[in-house]
C-alpha cells in the first residue's frame, strides 16, 4: 500500500499541531517544506517549526534552499527522519553525505523542467528519490504529467530507491502514481482543503 506524507505547507499555520495530530495516526510522515526566498521565491517554515512538530509522527523534511548543507545538523536535530535535497542547489553530494552520517533517510529531489538523468550520479548515495510534480515554490499548483513516466523509470531501473511524488497530488492521480512505483505520496491541498482530510487520506491510499 502506497505511504502518505501530508504537506503540513497546505495546513492552517494557526492551527498547525491541531493539523498534524488529525493527519498523524492515518500517515506515515509529515512532510515539511523548507523553503529559503532564494532558491524558491517563497518563504515558509523552518527549524523551530520542525521541531513544534517533532513527536507527532515522522518528519520528513523537503528543503528547496540553495545551500541544502548548512541546514543538515538542524533539521536532523529538530527531529527530522527524511531529509530531501534538491539536485539544482548548491553541493547535493555534500549535502547527501552529511544525511547519511545521521543516519537518517536521505533523498534527492529534481523539478519537472530538470532532465531526469540528473540525478543519477546520485542514487548511489540517496535512498529516496523526490520526484516534484510541481515547480516548487506553492501549494496548491497543478500536477505535472511527466512525473508519472519518471515514477515508472526510476522504479523499474533503481528499485531499491523509495520513490516520492510531490505536487498537485490528489485522489484523481494517486491511483496511476502507486500503480507506476510511487511508495509515499506527498499531498497538501488535496487533504487540507478536502471537507474530510481523512477520508482523503484513505481514498489516496486505497488507490
Ligand atoms: C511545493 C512543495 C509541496 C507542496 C505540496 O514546493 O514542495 O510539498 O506543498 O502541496 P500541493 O499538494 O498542494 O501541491
Ligand atoms: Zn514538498
Amino acid at each position: 500500500m502506497v505511504s502518505i506524507a501530508p504537506s503540513m505547507l497546505g495546513a492552517d499555520f494557526g492551527k498547525m499541531r491541531d493539523a498534524a495530530e488529525l493527519v498523524a495516526p492515518h500517515s506515515s510522515y509529515l512532510h515539511m517544506d523548507v523553503m529559503d526566498g532564494h532558491f524558491v521565491p517563497n518563504l515558509t517554515m523552518g527549524v523551530d517549526l520542525v521541531k513544534a512538530l517533532n513527536g507527532i509522527a515522522p518528519l520528513d523534511v523537503h528543503l528547496m534552499v540553495t545551500d541544502p548543507v548548512h541546514f543538515i545538523d538542524d533539521f536532523y536535530d529538530a527531529g527530522a527522519d527524511i531529509i530531501s535535497v534538491h539536485v539544482e542547489a548548491n553541493n547535493p553530494r555534500e549535502a547527501l553525505v552529511k544525511i547519511n552520517q545521521k543516519n537518517i533517510k536521505s533523498g534527492i529531489a529534481f523539478n519537472p523542467s530538470t532532465p531526469k538523468e540528473k540525478i543519477i550520479p546520485y542514487l548511489d548515495i540517496a535512498d529516496m528519490i523526490l520526484v516534484m510534480s510541481v515547480e516548487p515554490g506553492y501549494c496548491g499548483q497543478s500536477f505535472h504529467e511527466n512525473a508519472i513516466d519518471r515514477v515508472k523509470y526510476f522504479k523499474t531501473n533503481f528499485p531499491s530507491k523509495i520513490i516520492e511524488v510531490d505536487g498537485g497530488v490528489s485522489t484523481q492521480n494517486s491511483a496511476i502514481l502507486s500503480k507506476n512505483g510511487a511508495d509515499i505520496l506527498v499531498a497538501g491541498s488535496a487533504i487540507f482543503k478536502s471537507s474530510d482530510p481523512l477520508q482523503t487520506i484513505a481514498e489516496m491510499k486505497k488507490s
